[in-house]
Protein backbone atom coordinates (compact mmCIF):
# COMPACT_ATOMS: atom_id res chain seq x y z
CA UNK A 1 0.00 0.00 0.00
CA UNK A 2 1.14 3.59 -0.77
CA UNK A 3 1.47 5.69 1.86
CA UNK A 4 0.11 8.95 0.28
CA UNK A 5 -2.08 8.67 -3.19
CA UNK A 6 -2.82 11.44 -4.79
CA UNK A 7 -5.00 11.23 -7.77
CA UNK A 8 -6.58 14.42 -10.36
CA UNK A 9 -6.06 16.29 -6.90
CA UNK A 10 -7.26 20.27 -8.68
CA UNK A 11 -7.34 23.52 -6.53
CA UNK A 12 -8.83 26.53 -7.64
CA UNK A 13 -9.20 29.48 -5.44
CA UNK A 14 -11.65 32.65 -6.36
CA UNK A 15 -9.54 35.44 -7.02
CA UNK A 16 -10.87 38.91 -7.72
CA UNK A 17 -13.57 40.16 -9.93
CA UNK A 18 -14.84 36.62 -10.42
CA UNK A 19 -11.28 35.26 -11.37
CA UNK A 20 -9.91 32.38 -10.87
CA UNK A 21 -6.71 30.68 -9.34
CA UNK A 22 -5.59 27.15 -10.39
CA UNK A 23 -3.23 26.69 -7.66
CA UNK A 24 -2.82 22.89 -8.69
CA UNK A 25 -4.12 21.17 -11.65
CA UNK A 26 -4.11 17.96 -11.96
CA UNK A 27 -1.75 16.60 -9.73
CA UNK A 28 -1.06 12.34 -9.61
CA UNK A 29 1.35 11.14 -7.22
CA UNK A 30 2.35 7.96 -5.35
CA UNK A 31 4.53 7.66 -2.06
CA UNK A 32 5.73 4.90 -0.98
CA UNK A 33 5.72 3.83 2.43
CA UNK A 34 9.44 4.08 3.89
CA UNK A 35 9.31 7.21 1.29
CA UNK A 36 11.14 10.20 1.44
CA UNK A 37 10.23 12.70 -0.88
CA UNK A 38 11.00 15.86 -1.72
CA UNK A 39 8.49 18.44 -2.94
CA UNK A 40 10.20 21.26 -4.86
CA UNK A 41 8.78 24.41 -6.59
CA UNK A 42 9.16 27.79 -6.35
CA UNK A 43 7.19 30.62 -4.24
CA UNK A 44 3.57 30.07 -4.90
CA UNK A 45 3.95 26.91 -7.15
CA UNK A 46 1.39 25.40 -5.28
CA UNK A 47 3.11 23.14 -2.17
CA UNK A 48 1.55 24.37 0.53
CA UNK A 49 -1.93 23.79 -1.14
CA UNK A 50 -1.07 20.42 -2.10
CA UNK A 51 -0.58 19.52 1.66
CA UNK A 52 -3.35 21.16 2.66
CA UNK A 53 -5.18 19.36 0.59
CA UNK A 54 -3.58 16.29 1.88
CA UNK A 55 -4.01 17.10 5.67
CA UNK A 56 -7.95 17.74 5.07
CA UNK A 57 -7.67 21.56 5.81
CA UNK A 58 -8.72 22.33 2.26
CA UNK A 59 -11.65 20.66 0.18
CA UNK A 60 -10.45 19.66 -2.90
CA UNK A 61 -12.30 21.04 -6.28
CA UNK A 62 -11.73 18.11 -7.52
CA UNK A 63 -9.62 14.69 -7.59
CA UNK A 64 -8.55 12.57 -4.18
CA UNK A 65 -5.93 11.99 -1.44
CA UNK A 66 -5.56 8.97 0.41
CA UNK A 67 -3.15 8.49 3.55
CA UNK A 68 -2.68 4.77 4.52
CA UNK A 69 -5.87 3.99 2.74
CA UNK A 70 -7.88 6.48 4.02
CA UNK A 71 -9.68 9.33 2.57
CA UNK A 72 -8.08 12.84 3.35
CA UNK A 73 -11.78 14.45 4.12
CA UNK A 74 -11.77 11.43 7.42
CA UNK A 75 -10.07 13.02 10.06
CA UNK A 76 -9.16 9.54 10.45
CA UNK A 77 -6.48 9.76 8.17
CA UNK A 78 -4.14 11.87 9.96
CA UNK A 79 -4.22 9.38 12.76
CA UNK A 80 -0.71 7.99 11.75
CA UNK A 81 0.13 11.36 10.84
CA UNK A 82 3.33 14.04 11.90
CA UNK A 83 2.09 17.04 10.67
CA UNK A 84 4.43 20.55 9.91
CA UNK A 85 2.27 23.48 9.10
CA UNK A 86 3.58 26.28 6.99
CA UNK A 87 4.11 29.28 9.62
CA UNK A 88 3.56 27.30 12.36
CA UNK A 89 1.89 29.26 15.09
CA UNK A 90 0.60 27.73 18.39
CA UNK A 91 -1.48 29.07 21.66
CA UNK A 92 1.94 31.63 23.19
CA UNK A 93 1.13 31.40 26.61
CA UNK A 94 1.60 27.62 26.95
CA UNK A 95 5.37 26.37 27.44
CA UNK A 96 6.95 23.91 24.70
CA UNK A 97 6.33 21.09 27.02
CA UNK A 98 2.96 21.78 27.42
CA UNK A 99 2.10 22.19 23.87
CA UNK A 100 4.06 19.02 23.23
CA UNK A 101 2.20 17.10 25.57
CA UNK A 102 -1.47 18.51 24.33
CA UNK A 103 -0.90 17.00 20.84
CA UNK A 104 0.58 14.02 22.14
CA UNK A 105 -3.13 13.60 24.31
CA UNK A 106 -4.73 14.46 21.00
CA UNK A 107 -3.10 11.12 19.76
CA UNK A 108 -4.56 8.80 23.35
CA UNK A 109 -1.09 8.58 23.96
CA UNK A 110 -0.46 6.69 27.23
CA UNK A 111 0.77 8.79 29.83
CA UNK A 112 3.73 7.58 30.61
CA UNK A 113 5.22 6.86 26.66
CA UNK A 114 3.99 10.58 26.41
CA UNK A 115 6.01 12.04 28.73
CA UNK A 116 8.61 9.82 27.86
CA UNK A 117 8.85 10.66 24.32
CA UNK A 118 8.12 14.41 25.08
CA UNK A 119 11.20 14.44 26.47
CA UNK A 120 13.08 12.96 23.43
CA UNK A 121 11.71 15.12 21.15
CA UNK A 122 12.40 18.29 23.07
CA UNK A 123 16.06 17.33 23.29
CA UNK A 124 16.53 16.27 19.85
CA UNK A 125 15.01 19.36 18.77
CA UNK A 126 17.54 21.24 21.73
CA UNK A 127 14.68 23.15 23.46
CA UNK A 128 14.99 21.62 26.90
CA UNK A 129 16.23 24.56 28.19
CA UNK A 130 13.37 26.66 27.05
CA UNK A 131 11.24 24.10 27.80
CA UNK A 132 9.54 25.34 30.66
CA UNK A 133 9.00 29.39 28.98
CA UNK A 134 5.65 30.07 27.60
CA UNK A 135 6.46 30.40 23.42
CA UNK A 136 6.11 33.76 23.14
CA UNK A 137 9.56 34.31 24.76
CA UNK A 138 10.61 32.36 21.84
CA UNK A 139 12.65 32.85 18.64
CA UNK A 140 11.37 31.98 15.00
CA UNK A 141 13.67 29.40 14.80
CA UNK A 142 12.84 27.50 18.19
CA UNK A 143 8.91 27.45 17.23
CA UNK A 144 9.64 25.82 14.10
CA UNK A 145 11.91 23.42 16.20
CA UNK A 146 8.36 23.07 18.53
CA UNK A 147 6.70 22.82 15.12
CA UNK A 148 9.16 19.95 14.33
CA UNK A 149 8.57 19.00 18.16
CA UNK A 150 4.91 18.06 17.98
CA UNK A 151 4.92 16.31 14.90
CA UNK A 152 7.52 13.66 15.91
CA UNK A 153 6.01 13.30 19.15
CA UNK A 154 3.30 9.97 18.79
CA UNK A 155 6.20 8.29 16.76
CA UNK A 156 3.60 8.19 13.57
CA UNK A 157 4.20 6.14 10.39
CA UNK A 158 4.12 9.34 7.86
CA UNK A 159 5.33 12.79 8.15
CA UNK A 160 4.01 15.96 6.53
CA UNK A 161 6.33 18.77 6.38
CA UNK A 162 5.49 21.91 4.72
CA UNK A 163 9.07 23.48 4.16
CA UNK A 164 10.61 21.38 7.89
CA UNK A 165 14.26 23.73 7.54
CA UNK A 166 12.39 26.98 7.07
CA UNK A 167 13.72 29.60 9.50
CA UNK A 168 16.71 27.57 11.18
CA UNK A 169 20.40 28.24 10.69
CA UNK A 170 22.42 25.78 9.36
CA UNK A 171 22.57 24.04 12.95
CA UNK A 172 18.92 23.73 12.89
CA UNK A 173 18.87 22.94 9.31
CA UNK A 174 21.40 20.31 9.77
CA UNK A 175 19.89 18.52 12.59
CA UNK A 176 16.52 18.54 10.52
CA UNK A 177 18.27 16.22 7.92
CA UNK A 178 19.34 14.31 10.29
CA UNK A 179 15.88 13.80 11.76
CA UNK A 180 14.91 12.73 8.91
CA UNK A 181 17.86 10.44 7.71
CA UNK A 182 17.07 8.65 11.20
CA UNK A 183 13.37 8.14 10.11
CA UNK A 184 14.09 6.93 6.62
CA UNK A 185 15.94 4.30 8.64
CA UNK A 186 13.23 3.74 10.66
CA UNK A 187 11.13 3.21 7.98
CA UNK A 188 8.93 6.05 7.53
CA UNK A 189 7.68 7.77 5.03
CA UNK A 190 8.41 11.57 4.52
CA UNK A 191 7.00 13.95 2.16
CA UNK A 192 8.52 17.16 2.76
CA UNK A 193 7.86 20.59 0.93
CA UNK A 194 11.08 22.87 0.36
CA UNK A 195 12.45 25.30 -2.57
CA UNK A 196 16.12 24.26 -1.52
CA UNK A 197 17.51 21.92 -3.79
CA UNK A 198 20.23 21.10 -1.14
CA UNK A 199 17.96 20.07 1.57
CA UNK A 200 16.30 17.33 -0.91
CA UNK A 201 19.80 16.06 -2.80
CA UNK A 202 20.92 15.21 0.98
CA UNK A 203 18.14 13.24 2.11
CA UNK A 204 15.34 11.97 -0.40
CA UNK A 205 14.88 9.37 -2.10
CA UNK A 206 13.08 10.84 -4.90
CA UNK A 207 11.84 14.28 -5.91
CA UNK A 208 8.83 15.91 -7.99
CA UNK A 209 8.88 19.46 -8.81
CA UNK A 210 5.93 21.82 -8.63
CA UNK A 211 6.03 24.67 -10.67
CA UNK A 212 2.60 27.27 -11.28
CA UNK A 213 0.99 23.98 -10.19
CA UNK A 214 1.88 21.48 -11.99
CA UNK A 215 4.28 18.35 -11.65
CA UNK A 216 6.71 19.03 -14.51
CA UNK A 217 9.35 16.28 -13.62
CA UNK A 218 9.21 13.60 -10.73
CA UNK A 219 12.61 11.38 -10.48
CA UNK A 220 14.71 9.43 -8.10
CA UNK A 221 17.62 11.46 -6.47
CA UNK A 222 19.82 9.22 -7.91
CA UNK A 223 18.91 9.52 -11.61
CA UNK A 224 18.34 13.34 -12.18
CA UNK A 225 22.30 13.08 -10.84
CA UNK A 226 23.34 10.63 -13.12
CA UNK A 227 21.48 12.05 -16.32
CA UNK A 228 23.40 15.32 -15.19
CA UNK A 229 26.95 13.65 -15.31
CA UNK A 230 28.51 15.44 -18.01
CA UNK A 231 32.15 14.64 -18.21
CA UNK A 232 35.21 14.08 -15.73
CA UNK A 233 37.88 16.54 -14.65
CA UNK A 234 40.81 14.36 -14.85
CA UNK A 235 44.23 15.53 -12.85
CA UNK A 236 47.39 13.81 -14.56
CA UNK A 237 51.40 14.48 -13.91
CA UNK A 238 52.91 15.32 -16.94
CA UNK A 239 56.47 16.56 -17.83
CA UNK A 240 56.55 20.07 -18.91
CA UNK A 241 56.79 19.06 -22.44
CA UNK A 242 53.56 17.30 -22.99
CA UNK A 243 51.61 19.32 -20.54
CA UNK A 244 49.59 21.45 -22.76
CA UNK A 245 47.93 18.37 -24.58
CA UNK A 246 46.75 14.73 -23.81
CA UNK A 247 45.17 11.97 -26.26
CA UNK A 248 43.98 14.97 -28.19
CA UNK A 249 42.70 16.83 -25.18
CA UNK A 250 43.71 20.42 -23.85
CA UNK A 251 44.69 20.85 -20.61
CA UNK A 252 42.33 23.40 -18.86
CA UNK A 253 44.28 24.36 -16.01
CA UNK A 254 48.15 23.46 -14.68
CA UNK A 255 49.06 23.72 -11.40
CA UNK A 256 52.95 22.87 -10.95
CA UNK A 257 53.84 19.73 -12.10
CA UNK A 258 50.12 18.68 -12.68
CA UNK A 259 47.74 19.39 -15.83
CA UNK A 260 43.71 19.53 -15.37
CA UNK A 261 41.90 17.92 -18.20
CA UNK A 262 38.14 18.09 -19.17
CA UNK A 263 37.39 14.76 -20.22
CA UNK A 264 33.28 14.08 -21.85
CA UNK A 265 31.68 11.41 -20.32
CA UNK A 266 31.96 9.80 -24.28
CA UNK A 267 35.70 9.96 -24.65
CA UNK A 268 36.81 8.58 -20.82
CA UNK A 269 37.36 5.38 -21.44
CA UNK A 270 39.10 6.33 -24.36
CA UNK A 271 41.44 8.73 -22.40
CA UNK A 272 41.60 6.67 -19.53
CA UNK A 273 43.05 4.02 -21.96
CA UNK A 274 45.31 6.06 -23.60
CA UNK A 275 46.60 7.50 -19.91
CA UNK A 276 47.28 4.00 -18.72
CA UNK A 277 48.99 2.81 -21.95
CA UNK A 278 51.27 6.11 -21.86
CA UNK A 279 51.94 4.76 -17.58
CA UNK A 280 51.30 8.63 -16.62
CA UNK A 281 50.34 9.37 -13.15
CA UNK A 282 46.70 9.83 -11.96
CA UNK A 283 46.46 11.96 -9.09
CA UNK A 284 42.79 12.91 -9.00
CA UNK A 285 39.10 11.96 -11.30
CA UNK A 286 36.41 14.56 -10.58
CA UNK A 287 32.69 13.96 -11.74
CA UNK A 288 31.67 17.22 -13.34
CA UNK A 289 27.78 17.28 -13.29
CA UNK A 290 25.14 19.24 -13.60
CA UNK A 291 23.64 19.40 -9.65
CA UNK A 292 20.03 19.37 -8.28
CA UNK A 293 19.75 23.52 -8.46
CA UNK A 294 20.79 23.35 -12.23
CA UNK A 295 18.15 21.07 -12.94
CA UNK A 296 15.65 22.75 -10.51
CA UNK A 297 16.50 26.15 -12.33
CA UNK A 298 15.98 24.72 -16.34
CA UNK A 299 12.16 23.42 -15.36
CA UNK A 300 11.54 27.01 -13.72
CA UNK A 301 12.99 28.87 -16.32
CA UNK A 302 11.52 26.69 -19.34
CA UNK A 303 8.35 26.62 -17.63
CA UNK A 304 8.36 30.49 -17.48
CA UNK A 305 9.30 30.85 -20.90
CA UNK A 306 6.62 28.39 -22.35
CA UNK A 307 3.68 30.75 -20.42
CA UNK A 308 4.91 33.76 -22.14
N1 LIG B 1 -6.51 31.06 0.22
C1 LIG B 1 -6.08 31.43 -0.98
N2 LIG B 1 -6.81 32.23 -1.76
C2 LIG B 1 -6.40 32.59 -3.00
N3 LIG B 1 -5.26 32.17 -3.56
C3 LIG B 1 -4.47 31.36 -2.82
C4 LIG B 1 -4.84 30.95 -1.50
N4 LIG B 1 -3.85 30.13 -1.03
C5 LIG B 1 -2.93 30.05 -2.01
N5 LIG B 1 -3.29 30.78 -3.08
C6 LIG B 1 -2.55 30.91 -4.35
O1 LIG B 1 -2.25 29.60 -4.79
C7 LIG B 1 -0.95 29.56 -5.38
C8 LIG B 1 -0.12 28.51 -4.67
O2 LIG B 1 0.13 28.92 -3.33
P1 LIG B 1 0.90 28.00 -2.30
O3 LIG B 1 0.79 28.64 -0.96
O4 LIG B 1 0.40 26.62 -2.41
O5 LIG B 1 2.40 28.07 -2.85
P2 LIG B 1 3.76 27.46 -2.26
O6 LIG B 1 4.35 26.59 -3.31
O7 LIG B 1 3.51 26.85 -0.93
O8 LIG B 1 4.70 28.75 -2.13
P3 LIG B 1 5.76 29.20 -0.99
O9 LIG B 1 7.07 28.56 -1.38
O10 LIG B 1 5.83 30.69 -1.15
O11 LIG B 1 5.28 28.75 0.34
C9 LIG B 1 -0.40 30.98 -5.28
O12 LIG B 1 -0.64 31.62 -6.49
C10 LIG B 1 -1.22 31.60 -4.16
O13 LIG B 1 -1.34 32.98 -4.34
MG1 LIG C 1 4.18 27.25 0.95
Amino acid sequence: MNAIEISGLCKQFKGKRRTCVDALKNLDLQIEAGEVFGFLGPNGAGKSTTIKLVMGLLRPTSGTAIIMGVDSTLAESRRKVGFLPENPAFYDYLSAEEYVAFVGSQFKMDTALLKRRSDEVIKQLDLWEARKRPMRSYSKGMIQRVGLAQALVHDPDVYILDEPMSGLDPIGRALVKDIILDLKKRGKCVFFSTHITDDVEKVCDRVGVIVKGSLVAIDRVENILRSGLEGYLVHLQLSDADAGTFAGLQAVRRTGTVSEFYVPSSVFNAFMGAVNTSGKEVVLVETKRRDLEDFFLSLVTSSAQESR
